[in-house]
């Protein structure tokens, strides 16, 4: 049984003695005060599973289609597009490809390290990043200075004081989603994987008409 509106852990919960439930999807099982009510934990399970994720060196979490769309009709059709963490896979890649674009992938399976290797001739930079560095990614966008779009994960993105100094001194723009990004682990299955607590966001440089745009998704699109 999940405890009701859970945005949490998602498991569920057992009872411990009448009228006592345990959540059972953390690391740290705790008391719930109230089964019928948004989960009380929220905040810090949020941060649970944010470093969880970003500590886990594993970064191999990737974009469903629906999820890649809302961006693409902020770029203009004659562009030239750079996903530096995508392979030929990657539903970046093949979507704009699809649209027509010129599009260049690169990956660290391929030998391109995003952080090593010279920027390509392109006019925009639109991926995924890796979450477990994706402060530094940031940092070298903003150093390269052509117009971007990160699909990121929103909790957390201003909190740490090196990111938040970075965010205050440059301009950029957030597109919200309706509805939360579950990625997926497998290009040949795309079966969700990750369905994380938490909304995903482009966070852009030079893209968008205003400083924060929403967007709806389809999630079976
Ligand atoms: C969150 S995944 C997203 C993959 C793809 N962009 C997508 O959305 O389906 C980030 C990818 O970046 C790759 N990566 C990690 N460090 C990298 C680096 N320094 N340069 C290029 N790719 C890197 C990871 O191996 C991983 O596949």
């Amino acid at each position: 049984m999940k405890c009701k509106d859970c945005k949490a852990c998602c498991k569920g919960y057992f009872k411990s003695e009448p009228n006592k439930f345990v959540c059972i999807g953390v690391r740290e099982p705790f008391i719930i005060n109230n089964i019928n009510r948004e989960c009380t934990e929220y905040k810090e399970l949020l941060d649970i599973k944010m470093d969880k994720v970003a500590n886990s060196g594993n970064d191999e979490f990737y974009t469903p289609l629906y999820a890649v769309k809302p961006i693409a009709k902020y770029i203009p059709r004659s562009s030239k597009i750079w996903c530096p963490f995508d392979t030929d896979d990657s539903l970046f890649v093949k979507y704009f490809r699809e649209l027509g674009y010129e599009v260049i992938a690169t990956h660290i399976q391929n030998g391109v390290d995003f952080f090593k290797t010279d920027v390509p001739d392109c006019d925009y930079i639109i991926s995924n990043p890796p979450y477990s560095v994706k402060g530094k990614v940031f940092e070298r966008l903003f150093e390269i200075g052509k117009p971007f779009a990160m699909l990121v994960g929103v909790v957390g993105l201003f909190e740490s004081q090196e990111r938040f100094n970075m965010f205050k001194n440059h301009d950029f723009e957030i597109m919200y989603l309706n509805k939360r990004v579950a990625y997926f682990k497998d290009y040949g299955e795309q079966k969700p994987s990750l369905n994380p607590p938490f909304s995903s966001v482009y966070l852009c440089s030079h893209m968008l008409p205003k400083q924060i745009v929403f967007e709806e998704i389809e999630k079976s699109a």
